[in-house]
């Protein structure tokens, strides 16, 4: 059959050093299940192509990247070369809208040989299952919006706003998609966040819609917290979520919040997807480019190949898929004598653990 093709963006900072680790462990586990992979590097989205080019993106990337069957993406943004609205609205929040990836699956799990930094309330520590829940995230309306303006600028009486936009359809397709995915898992629950008591117009219409939803599924738990208190209950209980559903902002908080409370944000991955397949879906980290270690050859490469694996579940392999998360799960593993990087506690490099789970994928 035809190879996959993937389009290779690798952006800015340490999305160039995980990127090949990505590539590494896609490349193993494409022998071991006898897929075909074939890549196409892109220079564009980075701040080095802004410098040059005067834009984020060429004018035809659409024609360039449309028609490719996903796209794997590392991390863009420099603030010191390039403002960072500026270098995100000209790549990664654009390609998110003009490919309708409307949802965004950020896992987080606590992994076998992680210590998780939240711990019981008696003190004793958190185990590898305890955490594991899915942020289902709307990706492509919400607080990010471009309307809004500024007025009497420059003056004393200087006015900013913008809108928050939420439709019926961008809301009910992603809330959709979040209770299936609960529908899908054991525990079938259901977590809305919301912030309904302050946001006085579009956080009670999400709950509106919700409600709506919810009628649909009576087989799903559903609950919902205030954005505020949420976040405690990220850190004071996790093992309480299953699926959390949050607006765009919400959302993007939640996933820094999940993935650091099982440890460290350099192993959360994430799928922004176009579900209707009219447009390639992306696959990234949700960390940035960590200007502060880039250059140094100690990033996490986790988030990046975890991400691989949900790229190649999407594309019809899920065998692959478990292969990777197994070979994730047997390097962290206590006791495992495989390298660490320093977010993990250890003292190795982005390509030693790369390497690592790549020879563990090629061995399932
Ligand atoms: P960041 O995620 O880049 O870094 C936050 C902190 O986490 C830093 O201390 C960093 O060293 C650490 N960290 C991140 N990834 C790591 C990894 N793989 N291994 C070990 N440590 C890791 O967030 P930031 O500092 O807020 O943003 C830096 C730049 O990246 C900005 O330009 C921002 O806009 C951009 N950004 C891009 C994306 C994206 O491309 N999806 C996501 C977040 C931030
Ligand atoms: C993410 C990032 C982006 C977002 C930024 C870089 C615009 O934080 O993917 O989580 O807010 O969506
Ligand atoms: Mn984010």
């Amino acid at each position: 059959s035809q190879p996959h093709r993937i389009a290779v963006i690798a952006g800015d900072g340490i999305g160039t050093e995980v990127m090949p680790e990505g590539i590494r462990v896609l490349d193993a586990a494409a022998r071991r299940f006898g897929i075909g992979l074939q890549y196409d590097h892109f220079d564009f989205s980075s701040c080095d192509y802004y410098e040059k080019h005067g834009k984020m993106l060429p004018d035809d990337w659409k024609a360039q990247i449309g028609g490719h069957d996903a796209i794997y993406f590392g991390a863009v943004g420099w603030p010191d070369k390039v403002p960072d609205h500026i270098s995100l609205w000209g790549s990664l929040l654009m390609f998110r809208r003009e490919f309708d990836q409307y949802v965004n699956l950020r896992p987080a799990r606590l992994m076998p040989g992680v210590t998780a930094p939240v711990v019981r309330r008696d003190g004793s520590p958190r185990q590898p299952g305890e955490i594991d829940m899915i942020i289902v995230r709307e990706n492509t309306e919400g607080e990010y919006s471009s309307i809004g303006g500024r007025m009497y600028a420059g003056t004393e009486r200087e006015i900013v706003m913008q809108e928050t936009v939420m439709s019926r359809h961008g809301v009910d397709r992603v809330l959709r998609y979040a209770f299936e995915v609960a529908r899908s898992r054991p525990k079938k629950h259901l977590t809305s966040a919301t912030k309904s008591n302050g946001i006085a117009i579009t956080m009670p219409y999400w709950d509106e819609r919700v409600e709506a939803m919810a009628r649909e599924y009576p087989d799903v738990k559903v609950d919902k917290f205030h954005i505020d208190i949420l976040t405690a209950h990220f850190v004071q209980r996790p093992d309480f979520f299953d699926v959390v559903v949050g607006s765009n902002l919400f959302g993007d908080i939640l996933s820094d919040l999940g993935p650091a409370c099982t440890g460290t944000i350099g192993i959360a991955p994430s799928a922004n997807l176009n579900p209707d397949r009219r447009f390639p879906s992306l696959f990234e980290p949700v960390h940035g480019s960590a200007p502060d270690i880039a250059g140094k050859g100690i990033a996490n490469p986790i988030g990046q190949i975890w991400c691989g694996a949900m790229m190649l579940d999407f594309l019809g392999h899920r065998q692959a898929h478990d292969a990777i998360l197994g070979a994730i799960e047997s390097v962290l593993e206590p006791g495992s004598q495989a390298p660490r990087t320093p977010d993990l506690g250890g003292t190795a490099s982005t390509t030693e653990l790369g390497q690592a789970i790549a020879d563990a994928v090629a061995q399932r």
